[in-house]
Parts: structure tokens; sequence; C-alpha cells
């Protein structure tokens, strides 16, 4: 990597099973990606910590994304792909920088309030049932885009408070320690909310209303046949920007197809049922050859684990720079 190379640099949290919203808002535009341009991308299980405390499904939730991104094409040349928590300074970092972290930062994280917010609402203590890992969460992103000396961080739109809350913890470093950090940009590609799911509302697990990106044929077939439609009857037109299905459609199909598709809507004379068995078969055929991938990966987990070490190989000399220049800085 040359000097004047900009670092880019993402995570992704292994908090469920990856689900079609989170393909095509998320997993999708990184790929794509990865065929041109470098990047540290890692699965951030310690941030998963402050919600889910079962280390099989982190585990799980680890393979199945690290399966999924490289059955679906991820350029392992070019993206450095590893787990987070793999990279010891990880942690030192995170202790070092809650030292430059003013308290009232974290009061403002949009994550903290809206977890205060709910607890108020419910007429709960404020802080009922939230834990350290939640409220220091932005220390701990802070750590991994600084830890790799990253320029860009791509990142859903919900996240670009906690890219620029890095950019502000590194600023305060440089004030008291000179130098040491570079000012890292959050770049809002992914398209957070896009995708809706089976009941209309966003895609979500929090909504359970998702379509398992890699689900075995049969089940990918009955999800699809649950999408919530409205009453028109076969005969009438409909508007295809008010279809779930179509939303879902124009992902996964070529643009000749998509407008061939919405002058379907347009037209009447489609059933809903004919437009989901249509979206099965497209999506099904997309996903069939990075299914079957995806299968052999999570047959064979220790070829999983392979690749995050040789991602976490390439990530280590990096972080183990970064924290040496940290320490001097701080402790002489
Ligand atoms: P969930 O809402 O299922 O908990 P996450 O919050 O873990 O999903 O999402 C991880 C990333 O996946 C988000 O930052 C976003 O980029 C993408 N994503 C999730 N849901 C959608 C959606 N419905 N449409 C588009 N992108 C989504
Ligand atoms: N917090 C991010 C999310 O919930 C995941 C993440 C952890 C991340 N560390 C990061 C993203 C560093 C970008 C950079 O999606």
């Amino acid at each position: 990597m040359s000097s004047t190379e900009k670092i880019v640099l993402t995570g992704i949290k292994p908090t469920g099973t990856p689900h079609v919203g989170n393909y095509v808002g998320a997993l999708k535009p990184l790929i794509e990606q990865s065929q041109t341009q470098k990047t540290f991308m890692f699965i951030a299980d310690l941030h998963a910590l402050n919600l889910i405390h079962d280390a099989t499904q982190i585990k799980q939730h680890t393979y199945e994304i690290t399966a999924m991104l490289v059955a679906l094409g991820l350029n392992l040349d070019n993206a450095i792909l590893f787990r987070q928590s793999d990279i010891d300074e990880i942690y030192q970092l995170n202790t070092l920088l809650t030292n430059v972290t003013p308290k009232g930062l974290m009061n403002r994280a949009h994550s903290y309030k809206a977890a205060m917010d709910k607890n108020i609402a419910n007429g709960d203590d404020v802080d009922a049932g939230i834990n350290m890992g939640l409220y220091t969460y932005p220390i701990l992103m802070s750590a991994d885009i600084l830890l790799y000396n990253s320029d860009i961080v791509p990142v859903g739109a919900d996240q670009k408070q906690h890219v620029e809350f890095a950019r502000d913890i590194a600023g305060y470093f440089n004030h008291i320690y000179g130098e040491t950090f570079k000012l890292p940009t959050p770049v809002i590609g992914r398209d957070t909310g896009l995708i809706p799911g089976l009941d209309g509302r966003k895609m979500s697990k929090s909504y359970d209303n998702t379509i398992p990106l890699m689900a075995p044929e049969k089940e990918l077939k009955k999800k699809i046949m649950r999408i919530i439609t409205d009453s028109k009857t076969p005969e009438e037109a409909k508007d295809p920007d008010e279809s779930t299905i179509y939303q879902l459609y124009k992902h996964f199909a070529s643009e000749t197809e998509v407008a061939e598709f919405a002058e379907m809507f347009r037209a009447g004379g489609m059933g809903y049922g004919t437009a989901k068995t249509i979206l099965f078969e497209k999506i099904n055929s997309v996903l069939s050859d990075a299914r079957m991938e995806y299968e052999r990966l999570m047959a064979n987990t220790d070829e999983i684990e392979q690749i995050l070490k040789r991602g976490a190989e390439r990530a280590k000399p990096v972080a183990m720079e970064t924290l040496a220049r940290v320490k001097k800085a701080m402790l002489g």
C-alpha cells in the first residue's frame, strides 16, 4: 500500500443471520468495492458483546458473515478480512483512548440515548439493562478506526455519529500528545432502511420480517410467498413502487428485467402469487452458486478460521505499529 493511498476500513457486527436487507444495504456494496479497493474489513464480534452473551451465537454469526462474504465473491486479495477480537492490540488501544474521551461525548451517543429513552418510555430506571459495553461502544469503534490508520470509513447512516466521534477523539488525542492519529471521514455508502421486509416495514431482525440471504431453496420460497400484499385482484393495475415484491426484485434483476416487471405491474393481469414466483425464481437463480459455496464453507469451519487467520496476520503488523506509537506518546 503506497503512502498516498487512502486507507479504507469497515466493520460488520455479527448479531444475526444476514438477511436480504443486510446484503443489499451493506454486504453487496462492500463486495463490489473489494474488486478495486484495498479495505480493512472485520467482523466486529467485540461490538456484539454488549447485546449477545452467548459465545456459540457470536461464533455462529461470525462464521455466517465470513462465509457469505467469501461465497458472494469478496476479493480476498484486496479485502483484509479478519475478526476484531483476534487482534489483541484493540483491547489495549480501547483502554488507552478512554483517558482522552470526554464522558459528555458518550452521553450524546444516539445509541445510548435511544436505550435511555426506551427505558423512560417504559417507566423503568433510565439505565436499566444498559451495560458499559453499550455506553462506551463509540470508544471501541474509535479504537478500530484509529488502530488501522483509517482515512475513509464506509458505514450506514446510523453509524455516522460514531465515526465523527472517532474523529473527535483523534483530535483530542493529537491536541494533548501531538500529531499521532489521522482524522477519519465517514462515507455513507450503505443505504440503511431501504429494503422492505415481509410485512412492508424496513427489513430488520428486530421486526422478525426478514428473508435470510442464504436460506435453503424451500425456505426462501416459503418466505417470499409470505410477503404481505394489498387486496388488489390479478386483473387490476398495480403501482410497482408500492409493492415489496418489486422493491426486492429491483436489487437482483437486470435493468431490462426490472423495467419489464414494472410494466407487468402497471398493465394489470398479473396476480401477486405470480409476481412472488417470479421474484423467488430470480433471487434463487442469482444466489444459487453462492449458496452452494456458503454451505460448503459452513460445513468446513476450519477453512473459515483459516481465512480469518490469514486476515489477522495481515492486520496485526499495522495494529502493532500504531499501538507502539500511542504507548510511546502516552507513557514514554
Ligand atoms: P437489523 O436491522 O436487521 O438489525 P443491522 O442493524 O445489523 O440490521 O444492519 C447492518 C447493516 O445492514 C446496516 O448498517 C445497513 O447498512 C444494512 N441494512 C440493514 N437492514 C437494511 C435494510 N432493510 N435495507 C437496507 N440496508 C439494511
Ligand atoms: N458499529 C458498526 C455497526 O453497528 C460496526 C463497526 C464496529 C464498525 N467497528 C467499526 C464500522 C469500525 C465501521 C468502522 O454497523
